[in-house]
């Protein structure tokens, strides 16, 4: 560190610091943390609608591990294979969609509420629609 930034941050204080500190966390690893993502590998061909994942949403509630590490789903749009069968079993979504931390599966258009024929992908940049836009 140059004397010159070290003496700033020496005047600054702490709450400097602390602003540094929350800046890197906001630093973008990738558009899908500003956007939503639909996954559709399976739900339109079995009959509903495909499915709108507020990624901003939730990425500002979350930890990226919670989701990415502890519940297994990869860091790919498209490539994680999730059945309604997981969810209801407390799996994938259903970890939180159980009616006690959020509310639970059996609330398909909350989260099937994509256009029909929308493929898998991300939505939206520095934005979120949520549930409906797409
Ligand atoms: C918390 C969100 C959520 C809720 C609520 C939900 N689903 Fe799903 N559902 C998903 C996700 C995610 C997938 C995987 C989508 C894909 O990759 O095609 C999926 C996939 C499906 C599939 C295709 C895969 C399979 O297992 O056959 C069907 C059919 C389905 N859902 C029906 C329903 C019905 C019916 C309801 C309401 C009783 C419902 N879903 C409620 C998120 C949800
Ligand atoms: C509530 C769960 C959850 C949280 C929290 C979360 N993600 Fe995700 N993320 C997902 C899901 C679901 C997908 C889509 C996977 C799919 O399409 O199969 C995804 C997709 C992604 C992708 C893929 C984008 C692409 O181009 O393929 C990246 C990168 C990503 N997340 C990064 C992050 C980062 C970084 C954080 C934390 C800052 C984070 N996620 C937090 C659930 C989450
Ligand atoms: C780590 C916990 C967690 C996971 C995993 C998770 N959610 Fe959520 N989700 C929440 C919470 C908490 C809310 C806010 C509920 C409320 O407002 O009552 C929410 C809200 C939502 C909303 C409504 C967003 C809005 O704008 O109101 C949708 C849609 C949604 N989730 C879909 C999904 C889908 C699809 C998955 C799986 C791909 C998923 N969630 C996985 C915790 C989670």
């Amino acid at each position: 560190m140059s004397r010159r930034r070290a003496t700033r941050l020496g005047v600054l204080g702490p709450a400097a610091l602390l602003f540094a500190a929350a800046s890197l966390d906001f630093v973008p690893h990738a558009a899908a943390e500003y956007a939503d993502v639909v996954l559709n590998k399976r739900a339109e061909r079995e009959g509903v609608r495909p499915v709108v994942f507020p990624h901003w949403f939730h990425r500002i509630r979350f930890r990226c591990k919670v989701c990415h590490s502890e519940l297994g789903f990869k860091m790919r749009v498209g490539s994680n294979d999730v059945l309604m069968s997981d969810i209801i079993d407390g799996r994938f979504c259903g970890a939180c969609h159980n009616n006690q931390i959020a509310w639970g599966p059996e609330r398909c258009d909350l989260c099937h509420t994509g256009k029909p024929g929308l493929p898998s992908g991300i939505y939206g940049g520095h934005e979120t629609g949520g549930p409906g836009r797409w």
